[in-house]
């Protein structure tokens, strides 16, 4: 059994202080009745709650969808940095949320946060296929050439044996555009390509992982819980979202 607020602010939707606010206000029907106190404890698995009529979806774990700005640090802490968790307010930061995968501290774009561990795992695992799929602007001009050297997949200067990658050329002038298409995570995996291929990146941002784009109504540093349909897709295996 937990307590209401604890229940309802895990939900990342309210704080404890507007829950009690709301029980006040007798907005929470709990199990049929309006909720007593913020204190009443009730069985996550079989509760039933609403807030202004509105069913709560209760469940065990949290994913956070973020759109990284640059400067900040994909960890969970780190004395010498802003971490991609001070973007979010104490009700999350006490989920135990981490990072689904690192983004370097320069780079933008779609974060997953969660305290799901095993799911995290099943997106961030290349045996379950869940691309992930970057713009890229790199110095030089790219050519077709790139593209074929992606497919086929490289082996680095440095030993590291890359799987095949997709890389789709937008734009070629002094500097190119261009999406990269990547199955795995390794450390700087997408710069340490291109540099390979003579072409460093200027500037990265993730735009997507699966069948999960960055939502565009998210300014950096902007963020938002994923929704019910989205979360079952996460969690129906990494097939699901490809
Ligand atoms: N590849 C990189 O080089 N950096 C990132 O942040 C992500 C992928």
């Amino acid at each position: 059994m937990q307590r209401l607020d604890k229940l309802l602010s895990g939900t990342g939707k309210w704080s404890r202080r507007e829950v009690k606010l709301l029980v006040k206000q007798g907005r929470i029907l709990a199990d049929g009745a309006p909720a007593p106190s913020p204190e009443a404890k009730y069985a996550p698995e079989t509760a039933v709650l609403s807030v202004d009529g509105e069913p709560v979806m209760l469940s065990r774990y949290t994913w956070v969808m973020l759109n990284k700005p640059a400067g900040v640090l994909s960890a969970t802490e780190d004395g010498r940095g802003r971490t991609v968790l001070d973007l979010l307010p104490t009700e999350l930061q006490k989920l135990g949320l981490f990072p689904v995968g690192r983004l370097d501290k320069d780079t933008e774009g779609l974060l997953l946060l969660t305290n799901d561990g095993q799911t995290a795992h099943r997106i961030l695992s290349p045996k379950y296929h869940v691309d992930k799929v970057y713009y890229a602007r790199t110095a030089g001009r790219l050519e077709e050439v790139d593209c074929r050297a992606f497919e086929s997949g490289m082996t680095l200067e440095d030993g590291l044996a890359c799987l095949p990658a997709g890389l789709e050329i937008l734009s070629v002038g002094e500097t190119s555009e261009c999406l990269v298409t990547l199955r795995e995570g390794k450390f700087h995996q997408v710069k340490r390509m291109l540099a390979f291929r003579g072409k460093p990146v200027l500037y990265l941002k993730r735009l997507s992982m699966g069948k999960l784009p960055l939502d565009a109504a998210l300014e950096p540093g902007g963020f938002r819980l994923l929704t019910e349909g989205e979360r079952q897709m996460l969690q129906n295996g990494g097939k699901g979202i490809v």
